[in-house]
């Protein structure tokens, strides 16, 4: 068969289009849907590396607004009648056993870099016996070329819970569960996540703003998928009335990653050309003591589901402080990535062994030997100074 030889006018588009992308990915201008297949791979890739390289170096945080963690303490049992050696923290998640109810939550996959921090981290998971979630898996629907950045953290971490993890507007756009069945393979996952984050594609630049038939999509995939779906958000919260339309679709594991750590229109806005447009959603969200509070309040025997607290949790204390408000689970994104950005594998584990030896602490000080003692144990607002 004769090959067509292109037009010079088509010759002259090619160079046009590749100048485009040359010039979008060195002056970080962004894609449009309307992009090329090949310049969205580009520009997905592109965009996680900087969304690593910003949570790392600027100050990312929220301003103004705090998780309220601090507004709340334990009453002291000066007479706990416990053991410290008797305490367990290990819990259960998704059929398996933690020694502790952590998770490191999901950030990143698909461009290059993202390989030795995706494997360092599942090793510190498999070593330490917490769970894992990767970041999402978009670029990885997109091209195979950086798929082993998802799945070297099977590769090292064969005993504990992995969790795939995609956009709500992916999701939104799905007749069916093909192409999240092919992720949830890459990473031979528990469960696959569906981050919701309306307020991060409304700040960035080449953001899908498309929200409608979300949570269509996302009963769809209760329906198909083989593994549990989670659906998180990533720093503005969860809030009752949407947990509620969420357990009405069938989804039974909810992560509220609520405001008060990584602000995500905080990341967007300094991505933006004009920084100063967005400002004011930098604060945006729920605070994750509250949300956590709130979705907790529709457990019930009918209704039972595994509560996932996040969001600018920094310490065993925070992640007690969640448990006693209900939660199953606590997760944190910024806090390890930048323990493993500071000294390595040794000092994310040391993060870790400090917030479980806190939570340790919390325990014997409330007299709970296990979690679901300290689910029970009571909080009260905080004295003032
Ligand atoms: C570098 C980085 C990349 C992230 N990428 C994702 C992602 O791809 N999918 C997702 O659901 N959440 C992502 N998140 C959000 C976190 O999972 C988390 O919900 C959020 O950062 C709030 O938690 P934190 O205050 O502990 O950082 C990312 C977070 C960080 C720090």
């Amino acid at each position: 068969m004769q090959e067509s030889i292109p037009a010079p006018s088509d010759i002259l588009e090619l160079i046009i289009r590749l100048e485009i992308v040359r010039f979008s990915v060195n002056h970080h201008v962004f894609a449009t849907p309307r992009m090329p297949k090949r310049t969205l791979l580009r520009v997905t890739a592109s965009r996680k590396k900087q969304h690593i390289d910003f949570t790392l170096n600027r100050n990312v945080g929220f301003r103004a607004k705090t998780t309220g963690f601090e507004n709340l303490e334990f009453v002291n049992n000066a007479l706990p009648e416990i053991n410290l050696g008797d305490i367990r923290t290990s819990a259960p998640f998704l059929g398996h056993t933690l020694t502790a109810p952590l998770m490191v939550s999901c950030m990143t996959g698909g461009y290059s870099d993202a390989l030795p921090i995706n494997r360092q981290l599942a090793e510190v998971c498999e070593e330490t016996g917490i769970a894992m979630g990767v970041g999402s898996q978009r670029q990885a629907l997109e091209d195979t070329l950086y798929h082993r950045t998802f799945s070297v953290v099977r590769e090292v971490a064969h005993s504990i819970p992995v969790v795939g993890n995609i956009g709500a507007a992916e999701v939104a756009m799905m007749k069916n569960a093909g192409g999240i069945l092919r992720l949830v393979d890459l990473v031979r996952a528990d469960a696959f996540t569906v981050h919701l984050n309306p307020v991060q594609e409304f700040l960035q630049p080449e953001g899908n703003t498309n929200f409608r038939g979300v949570l269509q999509g996302i009963a769809m995939l209760v329906r198909e998928l083989p593994v549990p779906v989670i659906v998180k958000e990533i720093g503005a919260g969860i809030s009752a009335d949407v947990a509620r339309r969420l357990l009405d679709a069938g989804v039974r594991h909810i992560d509220v990653a609520g405001a008060g750590g990584t602000s995500w229109a905080g990341v967007e806005i300094m991505r933006r050309k004009n920084a100063g447009e967005g400002l004011p959603f930098w604060d945006w969200g729920i605070p994750t003591a509250r949300a956590v509070r709130e979705v907790a309040g529709l457990k019930s025997a009918s209704m039972p589901f595994t509560l996932i607290a996040s969001g600018g949790i920094t310490s065993g204390i925070d992640a007690a402080k969640s448990f006693a408000l209900g939660a199953d689970l606590v997760g944190a994104a910024r806090p390890m990535l930048q323990a493993l950005h500071r000294g390595g594998k040794r000092s994310l584990k040391n993060l870790i062994a400090s917030w479980v030896n806190e939570l340790r602490g919390v325990m014997f000080l409330t007299g709970s030997a296990t979690i679901a003692d300290l689910q029970r144990a009571t909080l009260v607002p905080a004295a003032t100074k």
